[in-house]
Parts: C-alpha cells; structure tokens; sequence
C-alpha cells in the first residue's frame, strides 16, 4: 500500500510521458483521478496526504490511467462530470460540459432575479446541464430542454430524475420544428455546433470521442447559428431574449448577423481570457 502523494505524482507521471500534457493539467487531471477513485472531495486531499490507498482503489486508478492513455477523456471514463457546481451523467452520447459554457448561466443570473417566473428553452441541450441548471436556480420559471438527438435526451432525462427537478420538460426537436408555433420563450439560450469541419481542433484524439454533430456545424460553424437566429422571433416573446455561445473568432459575423435580421439591444459578453464567447439580442428594444 502507498500514500496518496505518492499516487498523486506516479499518476502525473504517467499522464505526462503518455499524452503530452502539461504540468498543471497533469496535475488537476491526477486530483480529479484521486477524487474519484477514493470518492473524496478536493479538501479531503489537502490534510490526507500520507493516507494509504487500498488494492481495490489502486486498481480502479491503473484502469482509470489505461483508458486515459488511449485518450478517452476523463468525463466518460468517470461517466460523470462538473456543471456550476453540480455533478452531472455522462456517456459519449452527450457533449462534455465546458466550463466556458458556464458564462451563460452568470449572464441569466446577472439579467434575472432567482424569483422571476421565466419560460426559457435551452436549445440542444446535450447532457441538459445548461436547462436543469437554471431549473435549479429559477424554481418558479418552467424549463424546457431540447435536443436533436434522441440519446443525448436520454443522458439529459437521467440527469432530470437524478437532480429532482420538476419544472422541466425535454422535447426531442430539430431546433424549432417540432414547437408550436404559439409557444413563446422569454429567454431562449443556446450552445449550438460552432466547429467549422476544416478546423484543426478536430484533430484533437480526445475531441474524437465526442459525438461529432453536436460540434460540427456547416457554412464554416455558422449554420446552425444562423438557423438560429433566423427562426428564434417566431418563438420569442416581444422582450424575449436570444443568448448564444460561439467561438471567440465568431463574435463579429454573429454580431452582424443578429443587425442584418433587426435584432435590437445586441450585446458580447467575454469570458475569463476576455475573449467574446456569447452574443445576446432581443426582438424589441428594451
Ligand atoms: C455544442 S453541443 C451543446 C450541448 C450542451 N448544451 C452543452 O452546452 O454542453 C450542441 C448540441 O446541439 C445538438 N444539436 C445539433 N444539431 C441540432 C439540431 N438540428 N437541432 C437540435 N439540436 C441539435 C447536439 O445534439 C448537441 O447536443
């Protein structure tokens, strides 16, 4: 048996030599490996250096590194991962959250009171981190999640029961076709594909196990943004707001397209590195 620290740094090491990663994400994927495999909170770690890791565990973190080794990446191996603070599942039928899609949810937080009664869609949902997040947050609005693919609904109605959530509802949808034409959203956001299929990115081995169409999207990324916001009036209410995540090399035709289809009150919102990651537009000026 050997302690922690000890697994902490032969972890880092392997990851290091087997999947080029730097320093510090070596050093947070072998926390992340450690949380897991002991089903401990980061705190736990910080006063536990020397405790001593069992057999069962040691063997559960080889089996953890074995898949990491072949690029799987940590989200699927765990089938769980990390949204605002909460835990979600996950399998490869679902995007991984990214912590820069937490941005939206800071922005409804910063718009919004936690007591108004919203109706809000979040369109392709994926896992439905985005849609039960704000369910949690926003007890009095009703949630609706929708997503293209019937196994992404799946992940994302696990993740429904599991979190309890009632004022929430999935409907399986290509964008808006499958809504009535009488349905209006008071706020509707979206992280839709944005990956042009000539990016480089898409050489990434870890970025292969995800499903491609909730990436990739034609017109060089665009399509579905713009498909977006083209149809988005019809199922906005009069001061309904339109909030979408994209690249941060987007920001200025996603811009131009929102004033070339009368949007008014167009806003870009940055990210921690200051890159415009989210334009948001409404219908009337408010
Ligand atoms: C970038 S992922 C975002 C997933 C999730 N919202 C998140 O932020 O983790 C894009 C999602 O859009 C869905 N999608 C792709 N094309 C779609 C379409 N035509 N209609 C509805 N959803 C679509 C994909 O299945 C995928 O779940």
């Amino acid at each position: 048996m050997s302690s922690v620290s000890f697994h902490k740094k032969r972890i880092e090491e392997c990851l290091r030599e087997n999947i080029q990663i730097n320093e510090r994400e070596a050093q947070i994927e072998a926390e992340n490996i450690l949380k897991f495999a002991l089903k401990k909170s980061s705190s736990f770690f910080i006063s536990n250096q020397k405790t001593n890791i069992d057999k069962i565990q040691e063997e559960l973190i080889s089996s953890i590194l074995k898949k990491r080794i072949k690029r799987e990446p940590l989200a699927y191996i765990f089938n769980e991962w990390d949204f605002y603070g909460e835990t979600f599942y996950l399998d490869k039928n679902s995007l991984i959250p990214r912590q820069d899609t937490e941005l939206l949810i800071d922005l409804v937080l910063k718009r919004y009171d936690k007591g108004s009664k919203l109706n809000i869609l979040d369109l392709g949902t994926g896992s439905g981190v985005i849609g039960i997040t704000l369910s949690k947050l926003y007890p009095n609005s009703m949630i609706t999640i929708s997503d293209i693919s019937s196994k992404a609904l799946n992940v994302a109605n696990k993740n429904i029961k599991n979190h309890n959530v009632t004022n929430i509802r999935s409907l399986e949808s290509d964008w808006f076709d499958s809504f009535k034409e009488k349905e209006l959203f008071d706020l509707i956001l979206t992280n839709p594909p944005y990956i042009s299929k000539d990016d480089d990115h898409l050489n990434n081995l870890e970025l292969g196990y995800e499903p491609s169409n909730a990436l990739v999207a034609s017109k060089n990324g665009f399509a579905d943004i713009f498909k977006i916001i083209d149809t988005s009036p019809r199922f906005l209410n009069s001061e309904g707001l339109l909030m979408i995540e994209h690249g941060h090399t987007q920001g200025n035709r996603v811009k131009n397209y929102f004033q070339q289809k009368s949007f008014n009150n167009i806003k870009q919102h940055r990210d921690i590195n200051q890159k415009i990651r989210v334009t948001s537009a409404s219908k009337i000026k408010i």
